[in-house]
């Protein structure tokens, strides 16, 4: 009892000294204070991670979890918000459990929390970073409202496989844009300073590391197999960038990497991760990743794969048991050093003590906050700014875009009235019942009596039944908006496809509505690229919104009417046809280029084209753009120097516009291959019509580093090729030599 008692009254001066000390000033000796205190017991719970049950996001859930947060068994909890609910379970690890260790919240805050913004890879399609920044402050600012401290976000894993639903989660294939994308997600979700201990911040989580995006067949959790040089080329550099912006967690994948299970693997988790790339935080698993590595046959049960997991540099285990089954007998049993914990343990407490939870454990439980922010006016503003700009106008025959105020529309497709869909996949708390759908928009803009509607077939299915009354409706209108697409969970997680065409029978009715001879706009509701040649051949105008969230059926048809004129960009290629895939702008020239005469023994297909549909960077404007030669500061870059590229561009139509810049460069001749272009940089300009803009590049001899034969991270003289233009295919061209 006196012992107790002892131990409770230095917990509490421990906690009080540091409402004096700033939280940032030492935080590993507020740490250690706390940590020797802690039995063997209380240490693995905080390395242990349940889900409530209020969300399921994967295949067990534990339901005594409460009863493990007093015991001191269970530090960290996920899919658990709302104030009352926060204010319940954080109050039981602070005022029943002995030490007294506040909780961390998680929740899979993508892409919005309660006001949702577009998906990922729709929002990534604008290339504003300024925007993207501000989708994450909202995420993160509602969510903390809401009692949470912690987003299992950014996820920065590189893809150029449409086959695997979780391209929806990321942003593109492209490692540069993809770098800029996390870097602006870090700063929104945990603040440009990353002061993690306003309470209007919270702490970002980098997933899935590493190359979760690469999976063989695009079938989710499927094997990665790539060479080390394709890997820190291409798959690390945005969790890199994520992490050199300050993310304090990281989440490993489920994938193996070059045969070696992600949470099992020491050169990721340690050797890359914590030595070369110097981070502080701490790593969790993704969902019973550790349990896992008993499939993946790398160890023969749960108890090894705890023992593998610790010693590869897993922090925290999300919802396995593992830990809070083996650990303890793994120490007593001199098979762990009792420091692989405390380390563990501290980084653990080092990030709540970042948050300021020690100072305040209810910083984030303020119910009138709560009120006043969740859908507060400035977010669904926000909400509807983002939406509009991811929207990538990839077609528009004769000017059919953008609609006339007050002409006749006939709406059709089930997904034109769907609110639910609007939010994508992984929408977190949104709610849409209040929503209105891209139909309700519609009416309201154009006046009800101008907006007649059939859904003629379901996003999904055989049913034609639809069709005729779909016909009927489309020819009392003189122009039909037709908005096909997926289901919103035909992407996200364990969300593979075998075919990436639009489900269903939609192209069907599509192909009916063609023989009118009206104008058709296609609206696209997707999570990844599809294969839309049938469609582009019938369609006059093709507007890919994705799943452009809480505000998506207003950003629609503002764009629709040319309320905004639309600025997204593709960030990932949309492939003619399947057989293309895997297909992106950065690919090696090979050594038999089809771009040669005698095109038989090249390498092509017989039976297709090996252009994609619509390449990386590609999107229209309702006015056009044009692009004078590049103008370089010299045509030698020294190894200490800069060089100027340079472009005017003039909006030669009659609409105001944005257009993205883009800077391609090509390294002719290396120790390894090259690919035929690499962004390097992007400015997203406005202009009015009729006016002109310069933008200049700077490019350096850095940005031209790359992996050499010897693995070696450097340059190499040699000529240069430069590309800027408004997509990775219609450029302008210059040379230059690195000197
Ligand atoms: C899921 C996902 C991961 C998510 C986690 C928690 O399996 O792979 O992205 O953050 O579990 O929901």
């Amino acid at each position: 009892m006196k012992k107790n008692l002892l131990i409770l009254i230095s917990i509490v001066l421990i906690f009080s000294s540091f409402k004096k000390s700033n939280v940032d000033e030492q935080p590993d000796q507020r740490v250690d204070s706390v940590l020797r205190l802690m039995t063997i017991d209380e240490k693995i719970g905080q390395l242990v991670l349940y889900s409530s049950s209020w969300d399921i996001t994967g295949s067990t859930i534990k339901e005594d979890y409460i009863d493990d947060i007093r015991k001191g068994k269970c530090g960290n909890i996920f899919n658990a918000h709302t104030v009352a609910f926060v204010s319940k379970l954080q109050k039981i690890a602070v005022e029943e459990s002995r030490m007294k260790i506040p909780l961390l919240f998680g929740y899979d805050v993508i892409h919005g929390h309660k006001t949702i913004f577009p998906i990922s890879l729709g929002e990534s399609a604008s290339w504003d970073m300024e925007a993207i920044e501000k989708g994450a402050r909202v995420a993160a600012i509602e969510s903390a409202a809401s009692g949470l401290n912690w987003t299992f976000a950014p996820m920065c894993d590189i893809s150029v496989e449409p086959r695997w639903g979780r391209v929806s989660e990321g942003a593109g294939e492209d490692p540069f844009l993809g770098s800029k994308i996390a870097e602006a997600r870090v700063r929104g979700f945990q603040g440009t300073n990353n002061n993690l201990s306003d309470s209007l911040t919270i702490l970002a989580c980098v997933k899935h590391f590493a190359a979760y995006g690469a999976p063989q067949a695009g079938r989710d959790y499927n094997t990665v197999d790539m060479s080390k040089r394709v890997f820190l080329e291409t798959y690390l550099p945005p969790y890199k960038a994520a992490i050199h912006a300050g993310a304090m967690s990281i989440m490993t994948s489920f994938n193996e990497l070059d045969g070696v299970p992600s949470t099992g693997n020491k050169y990721l988790l340690t050797d890359l991760l914590r030595n070369e790339l110097g981070f502080t935080g701490f790593v969790v698993t993704d969902y019973t990743s550790i349990n896992e590595m008993v499939n993946h046959g790398v160890v023969a049960n749960e108890d090894e794969a705890g023992l593998l997991a610790i010693k590869a540099g897993v922090d925290m285990d999300m919802q396995g048991e593992v830990y809070s089954k083996y650990l303890k007998k793994q120490v007593e049993n001199g098979l762990v050093d009792v420091k692989l914990i405390d380390d563990a343990v501290r980084r653990v407490l080092r990030v709540k003590f970042m948050l300021g939870l020690f100072d305040d454990p209810y910083k984030y439980c303020n119910p009138t906050r709560e009120k006043r922010l969740i859908y507060a006016p400035e977010h669904l503003n926000a909400a509807l700014d983002v939406a509009k700009k991811s929207i990538v106008l990839l077609k528009n025959e004769n000017q059919v875009l953008p609609l006339r105020k007050g002409e006749k529309i006939a709406v059709i497709g089930e997904l034109a009235d769907s609110k639910r869909d609007l939010l994508g996949s992984w929408k977190a708390a949104g709610d849409w019942k209040f929503m209105k759908s891209i139909l309700d928009e519609l009416k309201e803009y154009n006046g009800a009596q101008n907006v007649i509607y059939a859904e003629g077939c379901k996003k999904m299915g055989e049913d034609r039944s639809g069709f005729s009354k779909a016909m009927a409706t489309a020819r009392k209108a003189s122009k039909i908006v037709l908005v096909i697409g997926e289901d919103a969970e035909w992407s996200g997680e364990a969300a593979s496809r075998t075919n990436i065409n639009i489900p269903g029978v939609q192209t069907e009715l599509l192909k009916q509505l063609k023989t009118l001879n009206k104008p058709i706009i296609l609206v696209l509701m997707n999570g990844r690229p599809l294969v839309l040649s049938k469609e582009n051949e019938l369609a006059d105008a093709m507007l890919e919104s994705w799943f452009p969230g809480t505000m998506g059926g207003k950003a629609i048809t503002e764009v629709l009417f040319g309320e905004y004129n639309p600025s997204g960009k593709l960030t990932m290629t949309f492939p003619l046809n399947l057989g293309q895939v895997p297909i992106y702008y950065y690919a090696k020239n090979t050594g038999r280029p089809i771009y040669i005469e005698n095109p038989k023994y090249k390498s092509r297909y017989i039976d297709s084209p090996n252009d994609p549909l619509f390449p990386f960077g590609y999107g229209l404007s309702y006015t056009t753009f044009k692009y004078s030669e590049i103008k370089l500061s010299s045509n030698e870059l020294t190894d200490k120097g800069e060089l100027k590229a340079s472009v005017t561009v003039k909006n030669t139509g009659t609409y105001d516009g944005e257009e993205v810049v883009q800077c391609y460069v090509r390294d002719l001749v290396g120790s390894v291959t090259r690919p035929v272009k690499e962004l390097k940089g992007f400015e997203k300009i406005a202009l009015k019509a009729g006016e002109s803009k310069t933008v200049t590049f700077t490019i350096t001899p850095e940005m031209l580093a790359f992996h050499r034969l010897d693995m070696s991270y450097g340059t190499e003289p040699g000529d240069y090729k430069l590309f800027i233009g408004g997509n990775s295919r219609d450029v302008q061209e210059a040379n230059f030599k690195l000197k």
